[in-house]
């Protein structure tokens, strides 16, 4: 099969696929890079970072393919996907605990002030009597959107001793009383903000969620709570969290793994302040995480590589059959 591996993928998985297809691998490729390269290609795989539009999709006239190599699908024109015929598939399971884990991280990052003690004290500083910190344990946890990441998040919450709120798009009675049995008390979104000491969100982008965390939302936060946006950036509108961080008090402080402008010399608008942990999208970015979508995306080429071997055998015996 004809491979584009758009993104980074698990090295081991990468060398899978380079023993039995043609393999071209355009990582971070100029767009008309991108455009020249698909146009052959039958098997596209590709992760957040690469815009698979409409102009592009043109481009590809062979794809019957494609394999996100993770879960979100805000990059992808899925309508102009299917519309063309060509097969989606997501691979969202495995990054679910690195970006639950990462949440975590920057939790304690937060609360502790790690960021700010490592630099001060890179700089000469014993700043042990300014930097009190929060424990999580005890603490509200509210989790903005309670699917496979969020459920994880709400998991790890319970096992630091958290008292775990969270909100979902569609909630129901029976919804409720599934989560409640989880030890998960299902709030709306204002509950949500306002009963929290930690938010985290985990929804994905789409029109519905851009921009869901504005000034009026993170006004309703408590004094001195933390924010982490790890699902994507344009869900907490980052103009309005500028101003609430200048202020500090609602929330504190927050950490934001995902952005408005992703990528290579982009400078997050945020990045001035101190009150805030800024990662370059990594969440699912975990040796274990990759390593378990790699196995996942060899499997889906393959399978859809052997399928097409299949047919054109069984269509070669019947041109066989008719001829004899
Ligand atoms: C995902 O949606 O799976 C994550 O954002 C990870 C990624 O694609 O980089």
């Amino acid at each position: 099969m004809k491979i584009l591996v758009a993104s980074k993928i698990d090295p081991t998985a990468l060398d899978h696929l380079r023993s039995r297809h043609d393999v071209v691998v355009a990582i971070g490729a100029e767009r008309s890079e991108l455009e020249e390269r698909m146009a052959d290609r039958e098997a596209l795989v590709f992760r957040s970072g690469v815009a698979i539009d409409e102009a592009l999709l043109e481009r590809a006239g062979n794809l019957r393919l494609i394999v996100r190599a993770g879960s979100g699908l805000d990059n992808l024109d899925v309508r102009s996907v299917e519309a063309r015929g060509i097969s989606i598939r997501r691979i969202p399971g495995p990054g679910a605990r690195a970006v639950a884990e990462l949440t975590f991280a920057h939790f304690l990052g937060l609360a502790r002030q790690v960021l700010v003690a490592d630099r001060l004290l890179r700089e000469g500083h014993w700043a042990k009597n300014d930097l009190a910190g929060w424990n999580l344990g005890g603490k509200t946890l509210g989790i903005v959107g309670l699917g496979s990441i969020g459920s994880t998040v709400a998991r790890l919450g319970a096992a630091w001793d958290m008292q775990v709120v969270g909100c979902v798009e569609h909630p129901s009675r029976d919804r409720s009383a599934a989560f409640e049995a989880a030890g998960i008390r299902l709030l709306d979104l204002d509950e949500v903000l306002s009963e929290s000491d930690f938010v985290s969100i985990h929804v994905p982008l789409n029109a519905d969620t851009r921009g869901m965390i504005g000034a009026k939302q993170l006004a309703l936060m408590r004094p001195g709570s933390f924010l982490v946006n790890i699902a994507r950036g344009g869900i907490v509108d980052e103009a309005a969290l500028l101003a609430a961080l200048r202020d500090g008090e609602r929330p504190a402080a927050a950490a934001l793994d995902v952005h408005v402008s992703e990528g290579e010399g982009r400078i997050s608008p945020l990045a001035g302040l101190p009150n805030v942990i800024l990662t370059p999208h990594i969440g699912a970015t975990t040796v274990d995480a990759q390593r378990e979508i790699g196995v996942e995306v060899v499997r889906i080429v393959d399978e859809a590589a052997d399928l097409a071997d299949g047919s054109a055998t069984s269509a070669e015996a019947q041109t066989t059959a008719v001829g004899a």
